[in-house]
């Protein structure tokens, strides 16, 4: 039982040079834990909110003033007394007083303070229940970007390519296929300007189809060249371009029924093996429907649609609206709420994919907390420090020192 003897709390700045924060939490037996919140662009209307009204500086003078002073009556050993205490001192839904991203940097730290202390990595003291070992997540790796992580670029918010395998073998093969994107954009548009989005994706003028079918062609040549199970995947992030009841490319328009069949198509097309956010947040109906389409052969994954929440996948599990669902802590704000859902989704034989935000810091604890949580895929981006240093940590804990 080593208490929290000392508990800090200050600005950073992420990936898009925006502000957020990080905690540092110190245990008595000498245990330090640091954690960076990241940010998300294209939020769920459900998620909690990251910072208070007056942004990171009224979430700094409320660390000092009402939490660190209950944080340090604790333990490190007591993560759920550590994110109750978030709570109980935000007292709001969604902690529109203390700051999701407060929360989450705390929270993490928390837990990366006592793995410290107890000389274990952070997946091993957040493995779930029924799990012994590591499994190997497949890298959800970004290469063409568009709607809100982009400046120009197709409507469709992520084009990936989806790798499995072991860590070396599969980061490699995502890598590849986001440097042959980039070759064989260069061929298409010579002499262009092109330019990279939020989460290190190539954005260039294409069209949405036009994007992924340049996208499965380089899949392909990588699987064969690598002999690496690397195929593309979408996150639509579908609620950014749905107004007045359709959904709204620039090369045409989609009621919901057109939506379904478009995605239906898509992944017979070009052997998808992922889809996220392909229907608005609000429709469950429009995701079992889509799921009931092509849940067979593919991951459909909610992100808006759930945020994390437990009760609404809760709720998407008695609707069979997905087969999968995309975890990010800073949608809820703290590890205990985090794990919560992981283990209603994997109870009802869900799918977990452990995922970033399109504002992220250079820490690596993403990497652990997909090894943890069993999760199918961890969705990280390619390029880009803050990208890398995911894919970096997952490679040291495939081969730990010594081995
Ligand atoms: P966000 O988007 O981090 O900007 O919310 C990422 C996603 O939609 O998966
Ligand atoms: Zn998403």
């Amino acid at each position: 039982m080593s208490r929290i003897v000392e508990a800090s709390l200050r600005l950073i700045y992420d990936s898009r040079g925006r502000p957020t924060v990080e905690a540092t939490v110190s245990g008595e037996d000498g245990g330090e834990g640091r954690a960076g919140a990241p940010s998300g662009e294209s939020t769920g209307a459900t998620e909690v909110q990251a910072f208070p009204a007056g942004g990171v500086p009224e979430a700094l003078q409320r660390f000092r003033s009402e939490i660190r002073p209950g944080l340090l009556g604790l333990t490190i050993d007591d993560q759920a007394g550590v994110d109750e205490l978030l709570h109980r001192l935000d007292g709001t839904p969604n902690f529109s007083r203390v700051g999701g991203n407060t929360a989450t940097a705390i929270s993490v730290a928390t837990a990366l303070a006592r793995a410290a202390e107890g000389g274990a990595p952070l997946w091993r003291s957040l493995l779930r229940p029924g799990m012994e070992r590591m499994t190997d997540p497949a890298i959800v790796g970004n290469c063409l970007n568009g709607g809100r992580h982009a400046i120009g670029g197709p409507e469709i918010q992520e084009y990936h390519a989806v790798a499995s395998g072991r860590p070396p073998d599969s980061i490699r093969a995502a890598l590849e296929v986001h440097h042959q994107v980039g070759e064989r954009l260069k061929r298409k548009y010579p002499g262009l300007a092109l330019g990279r989005g939020d989460e290190g994706g190539w954005v260039a003028p294409l069209g949405n189809v036009e994007a992924l079918e340049l996208l499965a062609q380089a899949c392909a040549d990588v699987r064969d060249r690598l002999h690496v199970e690397v195929h593309p995947g979408l996150d639509l992030a579908a609620s950014e371009f749905y107004r007045e009841g359709r959904y709204v490319y620039r090369e045409r328009s989609l009621d919901r029924d057109g939506q379904v069949a478009f995605i239906a198509e898509l992944v017979d097309r070009f052997g998808l093996r992922y889809v996220e956010d392909p229907i608005q947040e609000g429709d469950f109906d429009g995701f079992t429907a889509v799921t009931k389409a092509v849940g067979a052969r593919v991951l459909v994954v909610g992100d808006d649609i759930y945020t994390t929440a437990r009760d609404r996948v809760a709720e998407g599990i008695r609707r069979h609206a997905s087969n999968a669902v995309l975890i990010k802590v800073n949608q809820v704000g703290t590890l205990t709420d985090t794990l919560a859902t992981v283990d209603l989704a994997r109870s009802a034989g869900w799918k977990t994919v452990t995922s970033h935000r399109s504002g992220e810091t250079p820490d690596g604890w993403l990497a652990h907390l997909a090894v943890a949580f069993g999760s199918a895929g961890l969705k990280c981006g390619l390029l880009g420090g803050e990208r890398v240093a995911k894919l970096n940590e997952l490679l040291r804990l495939a081969s730990p020192p010594g081995t």
